[in-house]
């Protein structure tokens, strides 16, 4: 049987925690779907396209893009995206007692749903500390946030890529 996986977020930007999570969530699963979600709680900074987009090009710099694939949802549960897929696992990073508190009513609420599981991956430490809130606001105040995002995402909002 093939098993498929989700990670999940907002990937607002995408940073090398997420990528860590991404490219060792791909080495457990036969397919992995990275899905960027809309959360209502979070003051969006990038549209959901260029989000994708900028998912695409660091899985692509990382050579694990032929095992992964980029989608958006915004169509509802993201059980219901599961279930479209045929994945039976979430994954998720987990950094700290804050992330356990945050994940587990989720986790507990999306296998009741629709029995699909989350499987939590402790971060690399030295992607431990690193957070999008945390890069959105030191390149708001134009800062080097080199050391927490992937390539393709430093670029970008250093303004290289703007389209
Ligand atoms: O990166 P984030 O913002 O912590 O990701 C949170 C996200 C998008 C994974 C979470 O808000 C989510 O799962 N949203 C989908 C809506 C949904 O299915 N809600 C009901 C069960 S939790």
């Amino acid at each position: 049987m093939q098993r498929i996986a989700v990670v999940p977020g907002s990937f607002d930007p995408v940073t090398r925690g997420h990528l860590d999570v991404i490219e060792r969530a791909a080495g457990l699963y036969d397919e992995l779907h990275v899905v960027v979600v809309h959360n209502p709680d979070k003051n969006a900074l990038l549209p959901i396209a260029q989000r994708v987009s900028l998912i695409e090009q660091s899985i692509e710099e990382a050579g694990i893009a032929g095992r992964v694939v980029v989608a958006s949802w915004s169509m509802g549960l993201l059980v219901d995206y599961c279930t479209d897929v045929g994945a039976t696992v979430l994954v998720k990073g987990i950094r700290s007692q804050v992330d356990v508190a945050y994940e587990t009513p989720m986790a507990i609420v999306n296998r009741h749903l629709a029995g699909v599981e989350t499987v939590f991956l402790l971060p690399d430490p030295a992607n431990a500390h690193v957070s999008s809130s945390l890069v959105r606001q030191v390149s708001a105040l134009g800062g080097d946030v080199t050391p927490y995002v992937p390539p393709a995402v430093a670029d970008f909002l250093a303004g290289a890529r703007i389209p």
